[in-house]
């Protein structure tokens, strides 16, 4: 299961790549607007800082809604950097420029997919990652965990390669049913990965352990 850190921050990125565990970053223009990077060059510039921090797959969002506008900023954003992967909305124009763009190998993530009926045509359309927002379901009080079991579904049915995203992470235990399922991607903010560390017994049982060290020495 890879570990993407869903943020613009650069030092929760840091942090998470110093950890050795972190494989990608995923942004959107709220998680960019968060951080006060404002402005086409400002915006374009945080990206490539991103990525010289981190190893693995960035996404970056495209801001336009039309398939022409799409495809220009995608063009660009994916000029900017390899490892940058192009961010698309699943609105009908997202899907023709993912087709548009997997056809010419670039990488695409489509987001903002709340149903198995998104998923399906984000993965005919050939993106890379599908991002299912599973904590926003869970908001409205619909299972976001069962629309990836869905999507797994579907996908092992038709062997489809398209990699499960799973995002709108909130905390570590959405991290550990999206392994159980068998996402291929989660991402989250540091806190849900950070929150895998955790077990009391762990933390009692190296004090004990450190205590019995100090008496004999
Ligand atoms: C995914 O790529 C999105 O940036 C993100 O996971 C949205 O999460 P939120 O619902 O916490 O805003």
């Amino acid at each position: 299961m890879k570990f993407f850190i869903d943020t613009a921050n650069l030092e929760q990125i840091k942090e998470a790549q110093e950890l050795g565990v972190l494989d990608g970053v995923t942004t959107n223009p709220s998680l960019m607007a968060k951080e006060g990077i404002t402005g086409a060059e400002n915006i374009l510039k945080h990206y490539v800082d991103i990525c010289n921090i981190v190893d693995g797959d960035v996404s970056a969002e495209v801001i336009a809604t039309d398939f022409e506008g799409m495809v220009k900023e995608g063009e660009a954003l994916s000029a900017l950097h390899p490892q940058i992967v192009v961010k698309l909305p699943m609105i009908a124009d997202g899907v023709k420029a993912c087709k548009y763009f997997s056809d010419k190998g670039v990488r695409t993530n489509v987001t903002l997919v709340f149903s198995a009926g998104q998923a399906l045509l984000a993965a005919k359309a050939g993106a890379t990652y599908v991002s299912p927002f599973l904590g926003r379901l869970d908001d409205i009080a619909t299972d976001g965990v069962h629309l990836i079991s869905e999507i797994r579904q579907i996908y092992n049915n038709y062997g489809f390669e398209t990699e499960i995203l799973a995002a709108s992470i909130r905390h570590t235990m959405h991290v550990i049913d999206c392994a159980k399922i068998g996402s291929d991607v989660m991402t989250g903010p540091l806190s849900s990965i950070m929150g895998l560390l955790k077990h009391p017994l762990t933390d009692s049982g190296l004090a004990q352990f450190l205590a019995d060290y100090a008496k004999g020495n």
